[in-house]
């Protein structure tokens, strides 16, 4: 039976420890000078990118080719998508060249979900639409994990548009089913009505969701995906809910700052907090490197019940 990752919602706390685990492992084999191994050999990977990425889909093409797999990329923009062809004529065709693993991304919330019972490739989530992005949220939790030594009773602050992110969704399944205590901060008119259903404690301004917070995650405002003006300016929304340094201080002294990036310099945290002594901003992009080896192997391996040497 072949495994996917779609989602957090539906993992377990041991099985997202176990990922944690093997990612730990993966890293040792990306501070080598020589990063090479079998891990994946003779597997095929192909990236299948309907929205831009730098991270996610670098980061999911080194992984493989770190663990010695064939690795392609189409992006939406360059494929025969622009002729007409569907989805799931897409992934059907991908799926028919041999592929193993199949890691998407798309704007629609739930395309990977429709596409997974269709093919036998294994599909990994690589965000969709203002629904998931599970591995992101998986890095997150591997770097709080190396610097906060575990999750239950840590205070985990996340700020900024909640609304459009995927990755606030998949943070707050991950982190509350490992025992944190998840606080949601922002406009009220970037607040999903309903959110505290998630478990969470929801405050419409910033300074009040990251009080004594161990870690502060901030979120890219997604201009993008708003169809009219959600707040006045940028200008004026890092006035009122942008992090500098003086409204850090409401948070522990030792808090993390955390962004799943693209950073929108000046917006979300000045840029003196961003490059502070606080960010833990590039161990993030590194651990996704480490987290999507591990996911990788671990489906190719038949899921993430067990930890992977
Ligand atoms: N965090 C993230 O998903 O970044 P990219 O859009 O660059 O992949």
């Amino acid at each position: 039976m072949k495994h996917d990752l779609l989602g957090l919602k539906d993992l377990s706390a041991e099985e997202i420890m176990n990922i944690l685990k093997t990612a730990q492992t993966m890293k040792l084999i990306i501070e080598q000078p020589n990063k090479k191994t079998p891990h994946l050999q003779g597997k095929t990977v192909v990236n299948l990118f309907y929205e831009n990425s730098t991270r996610t889909r670098l980061s999911f093409e080194l992984a493989a080719k770190y663990m010695s797999a064939n690795a392609a990329n189409i992006t939406a923009s360059g494929s025969s998508v622009q002729k007409g062809e569907t989805l799931i004529d897409t992934a059907e065709t991908i799926n028919a060249m041999g592929t193993d693993i199949l890691v998407m991304r798309h704007s629609m919330s739930g395309a990977p979900h429709i596409i997974a019972p269709l093919i036998s490739a294994s599909v990994i989530n690589a965000g969709d639409g203002m629904n998931e992005h599970p591995t992101q949220a998986l890095l997150d939790m591997l770097t709080i994990l190396e610097k906060k030594g575990g999750f239950k009773g840590l205070k985990v602050a996340i700020v900024g548009d909640i609304y459009h992110s995927r990755v606030v969704r998949s943070n707050i399944y991950g982190l509350t089913k490992l025992g944190a205590e998840v606080s949601v901060g922002g406009p009220s008119t970037l607040m999903p009505q309903g959110i505290e259903q998630m478990g969470v404690k929801v405050f419409n301004t910033v300074h009040e969701a990251i009080v004594d917070a161990d870690v502060v995650m901030g979120l890219r405002i997604q201009l993008e995906r708003q169809k009219k003006g959600l707040f006045p300016s940028v200008r004026e929304y890092h006035r009122f809910f942008g992090i500098d340094e003086k409204r850090l201080k409401f948070a522990k002294p030792d808090a993390l700052v955390m962004h799943p990036g693209p950073v929108n310099r000046g917006v979300e945290f000045s840029t003196s907090v961003i490059d502070g002594d606080q960010s833990v901003i590039n161990e993030q992009v590194t651990n996704g490197v480490a987290v999507r080896m591990a996911v990788m192997y671990m489906l190719s391996r038949g899921g993430f019940a067990t930890v992977e040497e």
